[in-house]
């Protein structure tokens, strides 16, 4: 069985409808990019998969073997959160208690699981240091084994290279990388299209079209081929020329 399965999925607020008829299941080792436009409800969606807010309908089924709590989370960064005066040793140790927020006490295991996950993610020597004061990569460092300490099975990371230079992107994706070698189950929320089928096994785009297949299926998909031609309209513009008489169908 699936370790996630989304049936008919609508997410939004209140009753107002972001995104409708999402169907797809992650399975134990992939590696799902989940892609679309600002605002298409990324984040939204991956908030109702933490149950951290109600699905408008439709179902979420967790595979017998993922337990409530085992989910572990990277949020999208906000220029608050970026700002937390908290040390780095008490950010990680937060992830103990899954996707909530802080508690005052821990135990010996969560104690040693926190270390352990520093030590995994590079950045032990920088466990009494303010997070605040770290660089953007350090800070997602940080965030990474945060999360890890949620889980051995599935990690949920919202736009984890935001804001990154590109050596430090290309670090992060590798570590991403890594852990799902590993075993660990990836859904990244990712801008970054070209990284995207790069990584992923599978794809959702969410917007105007929804697309959810393997990363082969989805190039091949006219979702995929409008979106990657986007983006790299956006990062080389005027390298991108019209077909001639392709009435708007573009060839790179
Ligand atoms: N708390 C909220 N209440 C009402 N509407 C919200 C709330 N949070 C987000 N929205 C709206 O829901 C829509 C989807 O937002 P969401 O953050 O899920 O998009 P996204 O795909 O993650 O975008 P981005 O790529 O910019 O991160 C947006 O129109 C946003 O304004
Ligand atoms: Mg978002």
């Amino acid at each position: 069985m699936a370790l996630l399965t989304v049936k008919d999925l609508s997410v939004g607020f209140s009753s107002h409808v972001i995104v409708k008829g999402l169907n797809f299941s992650v399975n134990a080792g992939d590696y799902l990019c989940v892609v679309g436009e600002n605002g298409s409800g990324k984040t939204t969606l991956m908030k109702t998969l933490l149950k951290l807010q109600e699905p408008i309908s439709g179902q979420i089924i967790k595979g017998d073997s993922l337990k409530e709590n085992e989910i572990g989370y990277l949020p999208q960064q906000t220029v608050v959160q970026k700002d937390f005066p908290a040390s780095v040793y008490e950010i990680v140790l937060s992830g103990c208690q899954g996707a909530g927020g802080f508690r005052p006490f821990y135990n010996r295991e969560e104690k040693k699981l926190a270390r352990d996950n520093m030590e995994r993610m590079g950045i032990l020597s920088l466990s009494g240091r303010c997070y605040r004061e770290l660089s953007g990569g350090q800070q997602q460092r940080v965030l990474l084994a945060r999360a890890l300490c949620a889980t051995k099975k599935i990690l949920l990371l919202d736009e984890p290279v935001s804001g990154l230079d590109p050596v430090v992107t290309s670090r992060m994706y590798s570590l991403i990388s890594e852990l799902n070698k590993e075993g660990i189950s990836i859904i990244m929320i990712s801008h970054d299209i070209s990284s995207a089928v790069k990584y992923a096994s599978h794809i959702l785009h969410i917007g105007d079209r929804i697309f959810f297949g393997t990363k082969d299926q989805y190039l091949e998909s006219n979702a995929g081929k409008f979106f990657l031609l986007q983006q790299r309209k956006a990062v080389y513009p005027g390298d991108v020329h019209f077909a001639p008489g392709s009435k708007g169908e573009e060839s790179i």
